[in-house]
C-alpha cells in the first residue's frame, strides 16, 4: 500500500486567494455571513462560487460540473465505472501513443500516462495545498516561486517537489498547448494518492490550471494554520477561504493518513491514528478519546477541533461507526474546492477523472 503524503500546510495557500479575484469585497461579505449562519451547526458545506464562475457563471460543460459540485448539488466523488479510454489512433500506436498527435490533441491523454507513473512510485506525493502562498492557491507556486521550498512550513517537501518536477520534465513534451503544469501535477497527485489509500474517495479531477509566473515573488506574510491555534482562529482562517466549519472538520480528516515529523521531533514519524495509510474514520474516534492510543501522536489543533463547541458535534458524528461514506463524501466535496482555489479559468478546465486509479474498499 502506498502512503499518502500531503503537505501539512494547506492554509497558506488559502490566505491570499480571497483577495485575488474580482469582487472580493462582496465575496468576503457573503463568506462571513455564510460562516456565521453555520456557526455551531457544523453540518453544511460551503456553496460559495469561485473565480470566473462567480464573475461570469458557468459558460462550458466543465464549468457547469464544477459549479454544481461547488454548490453541493452534485457529488464530488466519481465512481469506478468512469474510465478514460485513449483515442483509437493513440491506442493503435501502442508504446508510441504518448508521442502522437492524437494524444496531444486530447487533454486527458498525457495524464493517462502520467498517473500510472505516479502510482508506481514508491511514494505518491500529494500536496494538500499547492503554492498556498504567493498569488495563492493551486498554481504550482510551492515548487516554482523562489524561496517557497525553503520556508520552514514547507520542510520535508523537497523530495516530493523534485519528483513532481521530474514528471513535468518527462511528460511535458507530450502535452498539448497548455503543457503539463506543476499546478496540475500536484493536484492530480493528491487525487491519485487519496484514491490509492484503501477507503479513499475517487475525487473528480480537472486539469488545465496555469502555473504561477515564477518571476513573481510571493508576498512576505503568510497565514498558515498552526497546530497551536484555537478553534475560532482555525474556523476563521478556513472561512476566509470559503470553507465552513463542516468543511474544516472533514478536511482535517486527512490526518487519518498523515505522520508528523516536525511538530514534535521527539515523536518523528508517528501517525495520527492507529490505521496509518488507511483512509478511515479511526482518526476522529481516536482524537476524541481522552488520550491517544500508544504509537499515535495527536496534533494539538486536532484535539482542539474535536472538543470545541463549533466543531465537536460534527467531529463526534464522524467518530461514530458507519460514518465512512458520510465522511469521505464530505471530504471529497471540501477537497474538490481546495484543489481549485486560486484557479482563475475554471470554465476552461477539462474533466480527466477517468484517468484516476480505481478506488479500493476498506480492508
Ligand atoms: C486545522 C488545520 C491544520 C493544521 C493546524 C495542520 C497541522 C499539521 C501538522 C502540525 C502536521 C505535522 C507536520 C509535521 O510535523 O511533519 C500535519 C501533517 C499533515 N497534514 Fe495537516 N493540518 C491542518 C489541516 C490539514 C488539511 C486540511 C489537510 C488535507 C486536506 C492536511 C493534511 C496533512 C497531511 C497529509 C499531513 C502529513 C504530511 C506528511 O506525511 O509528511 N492537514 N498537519
Ligand atoms: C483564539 O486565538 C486568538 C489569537 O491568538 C485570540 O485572539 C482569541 O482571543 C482566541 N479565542 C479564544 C476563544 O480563545
Amino acid at each position: 500500500m502506498l502512503r499518502l503524503v500531503l503537505s501539512p500546510l494547506l492554509l497558506g495557500a488559502l490566505s491570499s486567494i480571497v483577495y485575488a479575484y474580482p469582487g472580493f469585497h462582496v465575496a468576503l461579505h457573503d463568506i462571513h455571513s455564510y460562516a456565521r449562519r453555520q456557526d455551531g451547526i457544523g453540518n453544511s458545506h460551503s456553496t460559495v462560487l469561485l473565480a470566473d464562475l462567480a464573475a461570469n457563471g458557468a459558460t462550458t460543460p466543465a464549468g457547469e460540473t464544477i459549479r454544481n459540485i461547488l454548490q453541493n448539488t452534485a457529488p464530488a466523488v466519481v465512481d469506478n465505472s468512469v474510465v478514460y479510454a485513449r483515442p483509437d489512433a493513440v491506442a493503435k500506436a501502442g508504446e508510441g501513443g504518448l508521442n502522437s498527435e492524437a494524444c496531444r490533441q486530447d487533454a486527458c491523454c498525457v495524464w493517462s500516462y502520467i498517473v500510472p507513473a505516479m502510482s508506481t512510485s514508491t511514494i505518491v506525493p500529494a500536496f494538500a495545498r499547492d503554492g498556498s502562498v504567493g498569488s495563492g492557491g493551486a498554481d504550482g507556486s510551492i515548487l516554482l516561486s523562489a524561496g517557497e521550498l525553503q520556508r520552514s512550513e514547507n520542510r520535508g517537501m523537497g523530495d516530493y517537489g523534485n519528483l513532481v518536477l521530474s514528471w513535468r520534465d518527462e511528460f511535458g513534451a507530450y502535452a498539448g498547448p497548455g503543457g503539463v503544469t506543476v499546478a496540475d501535477l500536484i493536484q492530480v497527485g493528491a487525487m491519485v494518492a487519496t484514491v490509492t489509500c484503501p477507503g479513499g474517495p475517487r475525487i473528480r479531477t480537472f486539469v488545465g490550471r496555469p502555473d504561477v509566473d515564477d518571476r513573481v515573488p510571493p508576498p512576505a506574510d503568510h497565514l498558515l494554520p498552526q497546530p497551536t491555534a484555537n478553534a475560532s482562529t482555525l474556523v476563521a482562517m478556513f472561512a476566509a477561504k470559503t470553507f465552513t466549519a463542516t468543511d474544516l472538520v472533514a478536511l482535517v480528516g486527512a490526518h487519518t493518513v498523515s505522520r508528523q515529523y516536525f511538530a514534535d521531533p521527539a515523536y518523528a514519524g508517528f501517525p495520527q491514528d492507529t490505521t496509518d495509510g488507511v483512509f478511515d474514520t479511526a482518526f476522529y474516534a481516536e482524537t476524541d478519546a481522552d488520550v491517544p492510543p500508544a504509537g499515535v501522536y495527536r496534533i494539538a489543533s486536532d484535539g482542539v477541533l474535536a472538543r470545541d463547541a463549533a466543531t465537536q458535534t460534527l467531529w463526534q458524528d464522524y467518530a461514530q461507526p458507519g460514518a465512512q461514506t458520510r465522511w469521505t463524501d464530505a471530504y471529497a466535496t471540501a477537497y474538490f474546492r481546495l484543489s481549485l482555489l486560486g484557479v482563475q479559468n475554471l470554465n476552461g478546465l477539462t474533466d480527466c477523472s477517468g484517468v484516476l486509479p480505481q478506488s479500493k474498499p476498506l480492508p
